[in-house]
């Protein structure tokens, strides 16, 4: 029997679980700043309601009604897609690997927030003594041997979640973590917001900047974000809810997740935006010189404001860590149970064999970022995954759906159990607007990529990591898998009816 969701409620928190991550704290309010500010809210309004709501539609609506994990309902619906499902499979693999070390990082800096073991120079601590970075045109530097111990045990706090499966591993997972976030969140933002200079901080973030909504840049910028942040297009939500009952409501539990992300996204960029205003002002610089995203607000910004707060500075460190951590653990394992679900189900193996033959080539290749290069490696395999592997995996994912199968059909489905039906508009945006957008950013994305390189890589290099994971997914797709995987479940649409 396939597990299933104990209760709707353990569906919705590990679907929230999932895209509440890293991306919400310490991507977005950067995002947003750079992108226009308060005028960033419209076409990020207007992503979320013509990509990022419909596709999660979509996904819900596929994995409750075929049944599988990724690649299982693509074959379901065709044999020739499932490839898509293997190479969405393939870069979850590779996000997961990097996202560990980031988690490991979080772990050990949720220990230093104790002492403020940063002092007051935490990007040389960050870089030099924490990392021991060396340039991976040096080779790897050998393993970082200080990371080996917080490894280990983010690893057996991951297995020991997955092994025990959907409702008393994930579900309890996040029962645990999503509360403990929330409240580390609140009361970060209420500090952050009476703090002198917080305004200037808020003031960058949202003072909008009318002149910049023309460009093409920000709107494709407001759509990635809406795709990395809802966890669209990286198998996770097909997987998940391939684990609800037949009878679910999956619109209503799609706003849901979409209106509790964004509002805890923007809440959250509130009060990291409100100390980076006040530690701004306490050293005298205009808050631009200090705002970063993603890595460098984490270890090398937030730790300098963490320091500067005039009271109680070890015990917001560790809020905000201990933050950091519950959003990257709830969502680490939604995307380790994406690559789960696609074994177990091709191979009909049990939970605790797919989770081994899942963890133990992760745990193997995970070493690579805990080495003295681990960083380098980290800032490429996240922007080959983000700016290429989920791009064109969401963009081959709706106009296979859109343009090769019924989405008529699947619209239909969608609105069977629903309380409220979703229009033909949602057909539209899926064959139109995301085809349009996603399209024109993959190949923007491969033009700079082609002629400026990234990180010091040469280009091939990018290109051979993609072709990689085609690859992977197509000898994934081409090894037999076990009859039932390509059966359809009764009343799913097919292909050929
Ligand atoms: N939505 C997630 C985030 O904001 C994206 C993600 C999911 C990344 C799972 C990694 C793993 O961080």
């Amino acid at each position: 029997m396939r597990e299933q969701w104990n209760t709707k409620l353990g569906f919705i928190l590990a679907a929230i679980g999932s895209a509440v991550g890293l991306g919400n704290l310490w991507r977005f309010p950067y995002i947003a700043a750079s992108n226009g500010g308060g005028a960033f809210i419209l076409p990020y309004l207007f992503a979320i309601l013509t990509a990022g709501i419909p596709i999660l539609i979509l996904e819900y609506t596929l994995g409750k009604t075929y049944k599988s994990g990724a690649p299982g309902t693509f074959a379901r619906i065709n044999k020739k897609f499932e490839v898509l499902g293997w190479f969405q499979v393939a870069i979850s693999f590779l996000i997961t690997v990097y996202y560990f070390a980031i988690v490991v990082w979080v772990i050990c800096y949720l220990g230093y927030s104790v002492t403020l073991a940063w002092g007051d120079d935490s990007t040389t601590f960050f870089v030099a003594n924490f990392l021991e970075a060396t340039s991976s045109a040096d080779g790897t530097g050998g393993l970082n041997t200080k990371l080996i111990i917080p490894f280990l045990i983010v690893w057996a706090i991951t297995a020991f979640i997955m092994y025990r499966g959907i409702n008393k591993g994930i579900d309890l997972a996040c029962k645990i973590c999503l509360p403990i976030l929330l409240l580390c969140v609140i009361i970060i933002v209420i500090r952050g917001l009476t703090l002198p200079g917080a305004v200037d901080g808020l003031a960058y973030m949202f003072t909008p900047d009318w002149s910049k909504i023309a460009s093409a840049d920000v709107w494709v910028a407001a759509y990635g974000q809406v795709f990395f942040s809802l966890s669209i297009a990286f198998a996770i939500m097909i997987s998940y809810s391939s684990y609800l009952p037949e009878k679910e409501d999956v619109v209503n539990t799609a706003f849901l997740t979409a209106c509790t992300n964004h509002g805890f996204e923007i809440f959250a960029g509130i009060g990291i935006f409100a100390i980076i205003g006040y530690m701004a002002s306490v050293q005298g610089v205009a808050v631009e010189e200090v705002a970063a995203g993603g890595i460098g607000l984490a270890f090398m910004v937030f730790p300098t404001a963490i320091s500067t707060l005039p009271a109680l500075n070890a015990l917001f460190g560790v809020l905000f860590f201990l933050s950091l951590f519950t959003a990257g653990v709830t969502s680490l394992i939604s995307i380790i149970q994406a690559v789960i679900s696609g074994v177990q189900d091709k191979w009909e193996l049990s939970r605790n064999k797919a989770t081994t033959a899942v963890l133990v080539p992760a745990f193997i290749v995970s070493f690579a970022f805990i080495t003295r290069s681990g960083l380098d490696y980290l800032d490429f395999a996240d922007y080959i995954a983000n700016n290429f592997g989920i791009v064109l995996a969401g963009v081959i994912e709706v106009v296979l759906i859109g343009w090769f199968f019924k989405p008529e059909k699947i619209r239909q489905v969608a609105n069977l159990n629903s309380n409220f039906s979703i229009g033909v508009w949602w057909t539209w945006c899926l064959k139109v607007v995301t085809v349009v957008v996603l399209g024109y950013t993959f190949i923007s994305n491969m033009i700079v990529y082609v002629k400026e390189g990234y990180g010091g890589y040469p280009s091939w290099i990018g290109i051979v990591c993609i072709a990689f994971l085609v690859i992977s997914a197509i000898v994934f797709t081409a090894i037999k898998g076990k009859p039932g995987f390509y059966e359809r479940p009764e009343g799913a649409p097919g292909y050929d009816d």
